[in-house]
């Protein structure tokens, strides 16, 4: 840039994506023009769920997902926008969300792409009717077999993933955002319509004094969990001798944010006695994996209590973990007691 040429420079997504390729030689413009896309859904879904009772989509839709879960309005808009918005580009070879039983194909008139898109269309649902924060979590996976994708394409460890994200639409828009070379965070500006770097390299610190756990279900906890939440909130009386402190949004996508954001934290949803045969309730493929790859990239651990999430090798698409991720040696002191017990 030149010296004396007045400026109100700003890197965008796309300049950033750009300057990655030149440095990394990671994101040909195929994948950029992916990542583009889905950011582009993304500020669709910011507006609507900006809009509220006034865009008349607040409520339940009457029915349930593959999961069980009442599916609201919203969860069936925001999942339409990003099948709409990356069917017809040619970069995908097929898709899968959260809301549909089984995978998307790239219908016949479009040309197919090499790449896998999974994403939670709107994760903390129950955050949706009362105006707090909620988000969008996609991960990105090569299609090793574009001729024809099925479900087993899809199936591939959270280490194979070549880019994450997420988008929440809380106070701000924010896109975070890896591509296995750390994570960056865009503001989406409104005014203009475009995602502007504003946070490089996150990072999270090794240790922190601030966990996210729903206390509500402690009761049906196994005790490496009763254990290790237990002396949390012993405080400086118990064996950690210091005191920690509790947030809890119920909304994954804003708890993990809060963790980048703030440098530190763990957030914890283990597998607990309700339903035995359930090892968790958030699903590997795309709200575990994704989540797991962005906080690694930021310097955080992030596990299923005995092994690190992105090793395990998924065997349904809709399948459930338990998660512990952030501060490196708070998740692995939770690991440890999970090991010895
Ligand atoms: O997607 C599942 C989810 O909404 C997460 O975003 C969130 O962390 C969790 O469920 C909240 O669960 P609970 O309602 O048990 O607090
Ligand atoms: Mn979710």
């Amino acid at each position: 840039m030149t010296a004396n040429r007045p400026t109100a420079h700003r890197t965008t997504l796309t300049q950033h994506l750009i300057e990655q390729q030149r440095e990394h030689n990671n994101i040909p413009s195929d994948l950029r023009l992916l990542i583009e896309t889905v950011s582009h859904a993304c500020k669709l879904i910011s507006y609507h769920v900006s809009r509220g009772a006034l865009g008349e989509v607040l409520g339940s839709a009457g029915n349930e997902n593959i999961q069980g879960e009442v599916q609201q309005k919203l969860d069936i808009l925001s999942n339409n926008i990003l099948l709409e918005a990356n069917e017809w580009g040619g970069h995908l070879a097929a898709m899968a969300s959260e809301e549909m039983a089984s995978i998307h194909q790239i219908p016949a008139l479009f040309p197919r792409g090499k790449y896998l898109l999974l994403f939670d269309p709107l994760d903390g649902s129950s955050n949706i009717d009362v105006n707090m924060s909620i988000g969008t979590i996609f991960s990105i996976l090569r299609c090793l077999d574009d001729k024809n994708p099925t479900e087993k394409s899809f199936l591939q460890k959270g280490s194979r993933q070549v880019v994450a994200g997420y988008a929440v639409y809380g106070p701000q828009t924010m896109l975070v955002l890896t591509t296995g070379y750390g994570v960056n965070c865009f503001t989406l500006d409104r005014d203009l319509g475009s995602w502007v770097l504003t946070h490089r390299a996150l990072r999270i610190l090794v240790d922190s004094c601030e966990y996210a756990i729903n206390a509500a279900n402690q009761r049906y906890w196994y005790e490496p969990v009763q254990r290790y939440v237990n002396e949390l909130i012993e405080g400086v009386d118990g064996p950690r001798k210091m005191n920690f402190n509790m947030r809890w949004v119920a909304a994954m996508v804003s708890d993990v944010n809060r963790i980048l954001h703030r440098g530190g934290g763990i957030f914890m949803y283990p597998a607990d006695k309700r339903t035995p045969s359930k090892p968790g309730k958030l699903r590997l493929m795309y709200e575990a994996n994704p989540m797991a790859f962005i906080i690694e990239q930021a310097g955080g651990h992030a596990t299923n209590g005995k092994e690190r999430i992105l090793d395990i090798q998924p065997k349904s698409l809709h399948e459930r973990v338990a998660v512990f991720l952030g501060s490196k040696n708070e998740v692995d002191r939770v690991t440890q007691y999970h090991l010895k017990s």
